[in-house]
């Protein structure tokens, strides 16, 4: 299995860091991980738009993969206020974050507009990372598996399984992200992501299906890092305020890296 050859940490940094912070945060970021080898690491930073052509010129692709944080689901016309995908293209980003928890339950996303986008997102060549993840109140009511089936199910209607290869799913419990939250256990970190993959097989098939990494997100700090990257159905961590400083990620990076992989090895013998 592909997914498992590499480890996803990224970070997504909101309405946080200008031009040069980014700039600076993205130099920092490229030191310290230097010597980390990019077979093993996808290493992605999605920061404001407006940093995205600086952020473009000072780091090579290999090494830091940049993502928008956004995308409308045309590629022009009077949407004032959106970013179309030709736009994205001429600053070079790879990736396409849809769905995050704050454009669903801040600014009322809809699944049906995220599978514009998703779609949208494949038509250009970009990797869409699906954001998705039950709120408390759907957490309270014993119906979170439900939930993470019907953003999926909807987010990827109409997505084939070839253009699926190109997918990235995060699971963002909406009660564990930002200042106010509470981190998942590892335990039902790693519950939600085996229902996560099992739905992404039913859709896609088992080979791209069980392919499809799928990253956690939420309250993800140098103290939970490690024990939620070994976890058997946790491919990768999507950091917000903990990966913000560049040398505190490197050090989570340089932290769960070999924990991951001793994991990968464990896995190995057992098929
Ligand atoms: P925090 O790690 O700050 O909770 O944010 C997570 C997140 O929203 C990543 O997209």
């Amino acid at each position: 299995m592909a997914r498992l050859d590499k480890i996803y940490l990224g970070t997504n940094t909101k309405m946080y860091k200008t031009i040069a912070d980014t700039v600076d945060y993205l130099m920092g970021l490229n030191a310290f991980t230097a010597e980390v080898p990019r077979s093993r690491l996808e290493l992605f930073v999605i920061p404001s738009f407006t940093t995205l052509d600086a952020a473009r010129r000072c780091i090579p692709a290999v090494k830091i993969s940049l993502g928008a944080q956004n995308m409308g689901w045309e590629d022009e016309g009077q949407f004032t206020g959106e970013i179309s995908p030709l736009m994205l293209k001429e600053v070079g980003v790879k990736i396409v974050e849809i769905g995050h928890s704050e454009r669903r339950h801040v600014l009322g996303e809809t699944d049906l507009q995220e599978n514009k986008k998703v779609l949208c997102a494949l038509r250009h060549g970009f990797t869409p990372l699906l954001c998705i993840g039950e709120t408390a109140e759907q957490k309270e009511l014993g119906v979170s598996d439900e939930i993470l089936c019907m953003q999926l199910k909807i987010g990827l209607h109409g997505v084939i399984p070839e253009q699926a290869k190109n997918l990235w799913v995060a699971y963002e419990p909406v009660w564990a992200i930002g200042v106010n939250g509470v981190p998942a256990t590892k335990e039902y970190a790693d519950e939600k992501h085996a229902v996560i993959r099992q739905t992404l097989v039913e859709l896609f098939g088992y080979e791209v299906g069980s392919d499809i990494p799928i990253l956690y997100g939420g309250s993800v700090n140098r103290d939970n890092a490690e024990e939620l990257i070994q976890m058997p159905n946790i491919d990768g961590l999507f950091i917000g305020r903990s990966a913000w400083n560049a040398a505190s990620f490197s050090e989570i990076i340089q932290a769960v890296m070999p924990l991951f992989f001793a994991r990968k090895k464990s896995f190995k013998s057992l098929i």
